[in-house]
């Protein structure tokens, strides 16, 4: 049976548990939270929650499961696929996490913290470090996204080749089910095989089986030695060869291994203020890549010129610049993380976010760029990313000077040729972003049907009532 409540009593019923303070219901205070980072979508909601403790959002997730209201949740609202914004209804509500933002406990002997949902990302690392300890999750948003964010997209960033995705940094979860009870997982253990390894289905779920509100997460010895370059590379795949060979050279110190094209050094110093061109020369491609270590006695800047000159006798890069200081390693990683906005300023751009197996990057890209070369005359590829975890931003800019409606009227057929490409290659079509509301059809299109339907039984056995972030991941609401 349907429990329809009026909006009055909705409102009436969220104020009881939440004071009327953390119920924003004008529209200026909760505009920033109805659109998406990108400005994809723009929805409405009956109310903005802001809980401040568990005991709230278990509260309001029992009434909205008995009134059978949408929840959505909301992180720092950095997502790429439109998953933390409301639909068009009015009807649904928008659950911030913002207000649980403490760090319960951190362990520096057990390698561990325990974070609440709404900590930012950002946060996280500095009260790591303030105890001599690492957390590795490092994203381009990381100042405003949040932990619970991070574990419902499972966001990958800049550290996913030695550290893992963010799934990998989860020793626990508490998360708050649809009907309001509290599932804690919160232990701080490295081995716990007591049944199913519930707390996975939370992470990557995009708010669609339940709140997290707390995260056990593991820590690590900090580095104390970090050798950076930037390096001109002669293609992918020679770019490829690269991560290999210095794989093996620095004994599998190698954290991060990005791709970046020449088109984005030009918009990033064009748009970015401050940015400068790391080499005298123009190349095509260049990598950013770091090598760290937890012993401050490993010689990693020597370790890399050194592997880095084999691979220019090997003919596998035109030059390159190691970082002398902490001020250059920092000048290029803010070229790195600028490519997003730089884009941005640029113009509109198609975004796909695609992995694929590494051996068959260089062909993937080759193939895609001749397609788009053909038949898009009024586009510019930026093709960058994680090129150490077999991912990347497959981006399409407009040309400056192309009438953006008409350049976002093709994101449909780039879509379709992008993706059946990367499926021909056994890759994926959403690398690290998720699903969200932008990708329901293409998980659809690509995923194997027994992997839908046991998601969808997964969905309606937490979910009975659809509550939990409707129409986001799965196409259907059971
Ligand atoms: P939100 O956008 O608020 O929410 C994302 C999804 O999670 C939504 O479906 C929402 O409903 C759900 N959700 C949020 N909090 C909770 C919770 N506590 N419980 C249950 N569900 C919840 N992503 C990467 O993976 N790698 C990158 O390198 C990367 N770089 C980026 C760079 C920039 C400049 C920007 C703007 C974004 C980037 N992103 C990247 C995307 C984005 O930052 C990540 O997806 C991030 O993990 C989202 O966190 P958030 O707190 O902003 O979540
Ligand atoms: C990145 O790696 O910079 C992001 O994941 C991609 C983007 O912001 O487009
Ligand atoms: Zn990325």
């Amino acid at each position: 049976m349907t429990t329809e409540v009026t909006s009055r009593v909705a409102l009436a019923g969220f104020r009881r548990i939440l004071g009327a303070d953390a119920v924003l219901t004008d529209h200026e205070a909760m505009a920033p939270c109805l659109t998406d980072h990108r400005k994809l979508y723009e929805g409405a909601a009956l109310a903005v929650l802001r809980p401040g403790s568990v005991e709230e959002v278990a509260q309001l997730l029992a009434f909205c499961n008995g009134t059978r209201i949408g929840v959505v949740p909301q992180g720092g609202n950095t997502g790429y696929c439109g998953g933390a914004t409301p639909d068009e209804s009015g009807r649904q509500v928008v659950l911030s996490l913002a207000r649980l933002a403490h760090v319960r406990r951190i362990d520096p002997a057990n390698y561990s913290l325990v974070a609440e949902a709404g900590c930012i990302l950002a946060n996280l690392q500095r009260e790591a470090e303030a105890v001599d300890r690492f957390f590795p999750l490092s994203l381009g948003s990381e100042g405003s996204c949040q932990i619970g964010g991070n574990l419902s997209t499972n966001a990958g960033g800049l550290n996913v080749l030695r550290y893992g995705m963010a799934r990998d940094l989860v020793l626990g979860l508490e998360v708050v089910l649809a009907d309001g009870r509290v599932l804690s997982t919160l232990g701080e253990l490295r081995k716990d095989n007591t049944g199913y390894d519930l707390k996975s289905l939370f992470i990557g779920a995009e708010g669609t089986l339940g709140v997290i509100t707390a995260a056990s997460l593991k820590l690590l010895p900090r580095p104390r030695a970090i050798a950076t370059a930037f390096v001109a590379v002669r293609g992918i795949a020679a770019a490829v060869d690269l991560l290999n060979l210095l794989r093996e050279a620095s004994g599998d110190r190698v954290s991060s291994f990005e791709l970046i094209p020449h088109i984005a050094v030009e918009l990033t110093t064009r748009h970015i203020p401050g940015i400068a061109e790391p080499l005298a020369g123009e190349f095509p491609w260049y990598v950013l890549c770091e090598l760290s270590s937890s012993r401050a006695a490993d010689a990693l800047d020597a370790m890399l010129e050194s592997a880095l000159r084999d691979a220019m006798d090997g003919g596998l890069l035109d030059d390159a610049a190691l970082a002398q200081n902490e001020r250059q390693r920092a000048a290029f990683w803010r070229l790195r993380e600028s490519i997003p906005e730089a884009q941005r300023i640029e113009g509109p751009s198609l975004k796909h976010d695609v992995a694929l197996p590494i051996g068959k990057l260089a062909r993937f890209v080759e193939e895609a760029s001749t397609w788009i070369a053909a038949n898009l005359p009024d586009a510019v590829l930026v093709a960058y990313g994680h090129l150490g975890d077999g991912n990347l931003h497959f981006n399409v800019n407009a040309r400056a000077g192309t009438d953006p409606l008409r350049f976002v009227a093709h994101a449909d057929e780039v879509q379709r040729v992008v993706h059946d490409l990367v499926a021909s290659f056994g890759g994926s079509v959403s690398a690290e972003h998720g699903i969200g509301r932008l990708k329901v059809d293409e998980l659809v299109r690509y995923a194997p049907p027994v992997e839908i339907e046991l998601m969808q039984d997964i969905k309606r056995a937490l979910d009975p009532n659809g509550i939990m972030n409707p129409g986001k991941v799965l196409k259907v609401a059971p």
